[in-house]
């Protein structure tokens, strides 16, 4: 990194948050995002979510379990500063982020966009005895079958979103009878969708029974969301040429090779899924989302669902994904720290979360390329975890700091080493 920090235009506003104890940060960030002392407790874990409201979350609760909330800086994402929460257990992810986004910041950050707003609901028929009149059926009927699905959502209508349109798939089977799979097409507004698109899905299953006098199949939603997809991009110049054609290089062997594109892609999600837990958000169904898209672009080769590329001097990043997030309804707005991470970043539409999430993907995927191709993953990653060794060793948490800056000299860094550092550490102070 050579760039100086001299132009007002790209000064952070969290500048050196990473050096603070953990009372100064929850000071700047009460600052900078004007959160309240309640909300402070509830972001320090002294309140939160409760035993009673986690009752009714999930079946058989017993208790909670506890995950760090740490803070990603340096995220200027369309002219504006984001202070990011990220709830994860693996060391450096944190810090790979912030470190990226610091580098971006200085580079004038990321730009991103939505393509697309609808969620995509599914009603399967296994088989279809005449496709042909299937789809004349339908097609006649199309405009009746819309009316039906709206009928379901009112309020959502009366928001500005609702069913905006009915697309009929049919796949040859193995046994050469005919599928047929029709899209529900919803723009959800500010829901991540997959009750509102179920229910609609269910309710249209007599009427198109009726019709078509076909069985259906299942009605469910789509976890591979194309007709919502987020793009992010960011431009570095102050990057040496030899670094920036290393990480072109390394985004063609993702693209190249599966079992590289799943760690890289991987890189990516260590990105996004701690802000979708932070929020409340289904990761698991942006998860299989992701992958199953960058399946399908596969078939392009395109593994990688970020791309590098080098020109005029400048690297030149981007990421484009299917995000179905939420800002309202479900775990979103009951659980009290979800609530206050959507605060922390300002936001209130849907859409502002899934361009946040692209963001921070993009910007892990190039902390761990940078790291990847110069100094290696254990360098950056592997000293922060010495701490989480050394803990496990059973170290105080004084022990653990001074374990982990004898590790950081070293090359080898492993439990086992943290065990004998620890012991010659309490060694050192019983003489
Ligand atoms: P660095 O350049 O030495 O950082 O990177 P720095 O000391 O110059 O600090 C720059 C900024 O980084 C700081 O700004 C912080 O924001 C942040 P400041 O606050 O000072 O204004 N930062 C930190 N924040 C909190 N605590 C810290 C800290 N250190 C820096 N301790 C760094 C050091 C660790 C960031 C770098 O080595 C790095 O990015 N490494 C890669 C980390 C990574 O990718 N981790 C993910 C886990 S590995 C994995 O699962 C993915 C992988 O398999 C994916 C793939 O294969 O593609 C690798």
């Amino acid at each position: 990194m050579t760039a100086s920090n001299n132009n007002p235009n790209t000064q952070m506003k969290f500048e050196g948050f990473s050096k603070l104890n953990m009372a100064e940060r929850r000071e700047k960030l009460k600052e900078f995002c004007a959160l309240t002392d309640a909300e402070i407790d509830i972001l320090s874990g002294r309140a939160g979510l409760s035993i009673d409201q986690a009752e009714f979350l999930i079946e058989n609760v017993v208790g909670l379990f506890s995950l760090p909330l740490g803070i990603a800086t340096h995220f200027k994402i369309d002219g504006e500063e984001f202070a990011i929460p990220m709830v994860v257990e693996e060391t450096s992810i944190v810090a790979g982020a912030s470190a990226a986004a610091k580098w971006v910041h200085r580079n004038g950050g990321f730009k991103t966009q939505s393509l697309g707003n609808l969620v995509i609901g599914q009603v399967q028929f296994p088989t279809v005895a005449n496709p042909e009149a299937f789809v004349k059926t339908l097609t006649e009927h199309k405009d009746l079958l819309l009316k039906h699905a709206n009928s379901v959502v009112p309020r959502l209508v009366e928001r500005g979103g609702g069913i905006q349109d009915i697309q009929i798939r049919l796949i040859d089977r193995p046994d050469t009878k005919t599928m047929a799979v029709l899209h529900i097409l919803c723009n959800p507004c500010d829901a991540m969708g997959a009750n509102i698109i179920n229910q609609v899905c269910e309710s249209l299953k007599s009427p198109l029974e009726e019709l078509t006098g076909e069985k259906i199949g299942l009605c469910i939603l789509s976890n591979l969301v194309d007709t919502k997809l987020v793009e992010a991009r960011c431009e570095i110049k102050d990057i040496e040429p030899e670094l920036a054609e290393a990480i072109v290089e390394a985004t063609l062997f993702a693209n190249l090779d599966p079992y590289r594109a799943a760690t890289h892609n991987k890189g990516v999600l260590n990105g996004i899924d701690p802000i979708l837990i932070a929020t409340g958000n289904d990761w698991r169904a942006v998860e299989a989302g992701i992958h199953a898209y960058s399946l399908m672009e596969s078939n392009k080769g395109k593994r990688s669902i970020t791309n590098w590329i080098y020109e005029n001097s400048t690297l030149k990043g981007s990421l484009k994904i299917p995000m179905a997030v939420g800002v309202v309804g479900g775990v979103t707005k009951i659980h009290p720290t979800a609530r206050v991470c959507l605060k922390m970043m300002g936001i209130q539409h849907a859409e502002q979360l899934a361009k946040v999430c692209a963001a921070v993907g993009l910007a892990q995927n190039f902390a761990a390329l940078r790291a990847l191709c110069s100094e290696g993953i254990i360098q950056g990653h592997m000293k922060l975890h010495a701490a989480n060794l050394a803990l496990a060793a059973g170290a105080t948490q004084s022990e653990a700091r001074e374990v982990q800056k004898i590790l950081s000299g070293e090359t080898k860094i492993s439990f086992s080493r943290a065990q004998e550092v620890l012991s010659e550490v309490r060694n050192a102070v019983k003489q």
